[in-house]
């Protein structure tokens, strides 16, 4: 018999581990207080005080968007054209880049992540991601019906450059095209970012795949703006300028943690080949998902990006009011790193950003340990081969002594079995 559901998504639910963790914080939190859980859940800024971090120079500027701006649709499908060109701006400079890249407003970076996996690949295509990385990867293509085939992030301290080339190539053979993931810098969940050789590495991979195929390279930069070269390390994107014609980077670019403003739903796919029919043709059908999905992204919140980024003197401003938060989550991580190197706590390699995550192996002790953390009020995200420590979530003081505590629960666990 027929069910409401259709036949192809009867069995799926949203299992977000994310929502489940922060909401087990937010229960321990009501009935111990505050000063008594340790919030490593969430995924947003939060500063000493245990507030939502919230840049006063972008809501500010939010705040004079005219009330009609913010009422109307947006005047395009991609976007408003000042916003396309706020997005090149801040993303490229003044590079010859921003003259090739086309840019499509998305419901933040989820949605270019969404939209590009949608219009790349047809269900049943594989879609390749690190083993370790941001949960909703799976989700997105469950939702495409794309199935997943992954490459081991880690090789020691480095990058598997060999593992992301064979997975390549062994889908290239078999499908006669290469759609991959990656997330840099501050990888979400452990903190990495890629060296320069290990960029150059990659993208001679790139080129020599695109001898066989079109590839589709998705370069997912949501915590571009939290990284330690700040606009320094958007000369990286100078990369992809030029490439071989079967080769289509799409940037997923998102407003959320770079503007505070999670909420607001603003991020964009910004596409750049060198060939520029097929760049048109991918751009088209992208613009055919927005109407058909979400139509227009939020008209206000693009206008307060684009009034921010298109005036020196707000973009000076954000950016000085960004700095100490950049260097409070350095000082944050500094404290857990440490730590947890002087007591033996085994972490991935972390460089910076919003998260770190304890190295696990073993999937029955990292589950125990999630839950034994419970019931000590500390709260991380389980994540593929670990458990994700938001240090963007927790204020210095939890954070002193914090892998020691990690520490000597997990010793409980690995003596009792
Ligand atoms: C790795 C990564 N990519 C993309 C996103 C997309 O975020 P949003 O859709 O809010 O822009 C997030 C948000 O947590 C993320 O962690």
């Amino acid at each position: 018999m027929k069910a409401f559901i259709n036949d192809i998504v009867f069995d799926r639910e949203i299992v977000d581990t994310v929502f489940e963790a922060a909401s087990g914080a937010i229960e321990a939190i009501k009935k111990h207080g505050d000063a008594a859980v340790v919030n490593g859940a969430f995924g947003t800024y939060f500063d000493e005080s245990g507030k939502l971090l919230t840049f006063n120079n972008v809501y500010e500027v939010f705040d004079q968007v005219d009330v009609i701006q913010k009422a109307k649709y947006a005047s395009s499908i991609y976007g408003p054209p000042e916003y396309q060109a706020a997005v090149k701006q801040w993303l490229f400079g003044k590079h010859a880049l921003a003259e090739e890249a086309e840019v499509i407003a998305t419901p933040g970076g989820t949605g270019a992540l969404a939209s590009t996996v949608k219009n790349a690949l047809s269900p049943g295509e594989i879609l390749i991601q690190p083993n370790i990385g941001w949960g909703p990867y799976t989700t997105i293509a469950k939702e495409a019906q794309t199935p997943v085939e992954t490459y081991e992030m880690f090789d020691g301290d480095a990058f598997h450059i060999d593992s992301f080339k064979t997975v390549c190539e062994s889908v290239m053979q078999r499908q006669g095209k290469v759609v991959v993931f990656v997330n840099d810098p501050c990888q979400n969940p452990t903190g990495y970012t890629l060296s320069s050789s290990e960029w150059d590495a990659m993208v001679e991979i790139l080129i020599q795949l695109n001898t066989q195929g079109p590839v589709v390279f998705v370069y997912d930069v949501a915590y571009v703006d939290f990284n330690g070269l700040k606009d320094a390390y958007k000369k990286n994107f100078e990369r992809f300028y030029q490439l071989p014609e079967n080769i289509l980077t799409v940037i997923a670019f998102s407003a959320s943690k770079t503007m505070t403003a999670y909420g607001m739903r603003v991020g964009a796919q910004v596409l750049i080949s060198s060939n520029a029919p097929e760049l048109r043709r991918f751009k088209s059908a992208c613009g055919n998902t927005a109407r058909g999905v979400w139509s227009t992204v939020n008209n206000g919140g693009m206008k307060m990006f684009s009034d921010l980024v298109l005036d020196a003197q707000k973009t000076l401003r954000y950016e000085q009011e960004r700095e100490p938060y950049l260097a409070l989550l350095k000082e944050r991580a500094a404290i857990f790193v440490e730590e947890a190197k002087a007591c033996g706590l085994p972490l991935y390699p972390y460089h910076e950003g919003f998260f770190a995550t304890i190295r696990i192996d073993d999937s029955v002790v990292k589950n125990e340990l999630h839950l034994a953390l419970k019931t000590h009020n500390i709260f991380f995200v389980n994540v593929y081969g670990g458990l994700r420590v938001a240090l963007c979530a927790i204020p210095l003081n939890k954070m002193r002594g914090l892998a020691k505590r990690i520490k000597d629960v997990l010793d409980t666990l690995t003596q009792s079995s």
